[in-house]
């Protein structure tokens, strides 16, 4: 696949929830939405912007295209400790993560209310839990994560993450810098792979 150039998406970033997804990420990511020939599988919607995104391209086309998307679903602040080993009260903004955690079923509620209030909700399959353990069976055409920040969550998520890619899917990631592309491309082999603002997307060989 040759690198995707930036499209005219029918939606504004102000239509999206808030989240991490910069606008080059939204143009890429719509497209493999958009062409994708069978299902999607996305980890770490955390209150559904990126989820929004996918859900948007599925609801333009005219075959239905299956997508599931997985995360931990924090529910509290103790919840968070145990995951990520330090309070997110050091985050810088906490706010920004505590009004999503403290309240009644926690970011899948912030995710459930994201997706109805775009009249998304019927497009996506979500899952709550480790995607290690609560992934739904199969193999899917294009697999993102929003779940591989580090060489640890790399090396701890990808060979499952990749094992889950149909023969020829794309398999996409978030905040891939290049000490981290290195990092990846040094233990795992693509037919070809690109990076556009962070987003690393590619076909595993
Ligand atoms: C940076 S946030 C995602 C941001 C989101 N994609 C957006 O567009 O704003 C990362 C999310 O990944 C989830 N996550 C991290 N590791 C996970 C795992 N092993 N299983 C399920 N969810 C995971 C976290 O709970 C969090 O919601």
């Amino acid at each position: 696949m040759e690198r995707l150039t930036p499209a005219n998406l029918p939606f504004s970033l102000k239509d999206l929830p808030e989240g991490w997804f910069s606008a080059n990420q939204v143009n890429v990511l719509y497209q493999l939405a958009s062409t994708t020939p069978g299902p999607i599988l996305e980890i770490g919607p955390w209150v559904g912007r990126s989820t929004s995104v996918i859900a948007r391209a599925l609801r333009e086309r005219k075959e239905k295209i299956a997508f599931h998307t997985v995360d931990y679903g924090i529910e509290s602040e103790d919840e968070w400790l145990t995951l990520f080993g330090s309070s997110v009260r050091t985050k810088k903004d906490p706010d920004r993560y505590l009004r999503h955690i403290n309240q009644p079923r926690g970011t899948i509620a912030s995710l459930e209310r994201n997706l109805s209030a775009q009249g998304l909700r019927d497009f996506v399959e979500i899952h709550r839990g480790d995607f290690h353990q609560v992934s739904p069976p199969g193999l899917f055409s294009l697999v993102f994560c929003d779940a591989t920040h580090s060489v640890a969550e790399i090396d701890a998520n990808l060979p499952a993450l990749l094992a889950k890619v149909a023969p020829g899917g794309i398999i996409a990631c978030d905040d891939i810098n290049p000490a981290l592309e290195a990092h990846i491309l040094s233990r795992f082999r693509f037919r070809w792979h690109h990076v556009d603002s962070l987003l690393f997307y590619a076909e595993p060989a």
